[in-house]
């Protein structure tokens, strides 16, 4: 009964119900998610689905080849990551996850010294973010609240090369958010579990400009946009 009374909260307000429901931020979410090792385990194999169907139709949105050092932001085990150096043989990545996360990644699937990918352990919203040309948010941002988005947006500008940019994909709402069906569905459960939202990408827009950055570019996809920005 609960759920229906928050998911009508939801209806009226569109604003996000984790505090009200478990008193919690999305940090938390991520601590209760990752309570042991098998745990990140399952989180990672939901992860790694939505690549092997849509990553290079995400990843070739636009043409990144010019980028040379790239950040995967919150990368996860590194399903995006591993298909960036496939097409962009140029490329050397570097995922940035929570320390729990990259020592279970290097446990599991074994990224090689050689390999073009390098982990690194850190919280994306305490500690630097090393200087990149480009700064990949798959499915990052719609977890958060504007202020935390435009905190990290803000982060990335400062150390981002000149010329760089920053790369957000996203599934998106219309502008009257009703629209595309499955992805309000989403959206419901993104209001019920996060602090963040589904955007529109207008919303996305306004906060990189606001963040600085300019030449911003959308391509609609399947079930993901993508979102290319100019430093
Ligand atoms: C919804 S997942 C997206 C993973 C990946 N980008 C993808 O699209 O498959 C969000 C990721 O952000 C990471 N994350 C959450 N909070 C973080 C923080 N404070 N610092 C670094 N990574 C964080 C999580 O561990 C998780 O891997």
């Amino acid at each position: 009964m609960e759920i229906i009374y928050f998911g009508i909260k939801i209806c009226r307000n569109g604003k996000p119900q984790i505090l009200s429901i478990y008193g919690i931020s999305s940090k938390e979410v991520f601590g209760a998610l990752y309570r042991s090792e098998e745990n990140i385990e399952v989180f990672f194999r939901y992860m790694n689905e939505a690549w092997s169907l849509h990553g290079r139709e995400v990843l070739t949105a636009f043409d990144l080849s010019e980028f040379e050092f790239i950040y995967d932001i919150g990368g996860s085990c590194g399903a995006l990551s591993k298909e960036l150096i496939a097409i962009y043989p140029n490329c050397a990545v570097t995922l940035f996850d929570l320390p729990e996360v990259v020592e279970t990644s290097k446990k599991f699937h074994g990224f090689s010294e050689a390999s073009r990918i390098t982990l690194h352990g850190g919280d994306f919203l305490k500690d630097p973010i090393p200087e990149a040309d480009l700064y990949i948010f798959a499915r990052i941002l719609f977890t958060w609240n504007d202020e935390k988005c435009l905190q990290l947006l803000n982060k990335v500008f400062n150390v981002c090369k000149p010329g760089g940019g920053v790369l957000i994909v996203e599934p998106t709402l219309d502008k009257d958010k009703t629209l595309p069906f499955p992805i309000a569905m989403y959206s419901l459960l993104v209001l019920l579990n996060t602090e963040g939202k589904v955007r529109t990408p207008s919303e996305y827009h306004s906060f990189l400009s606001t963040a600085g950055f300019k030449d911003i570019q959308l391509k609609k996809g399947n079930l993901f946009d993508v979102i290319l920005a100019r430093k």
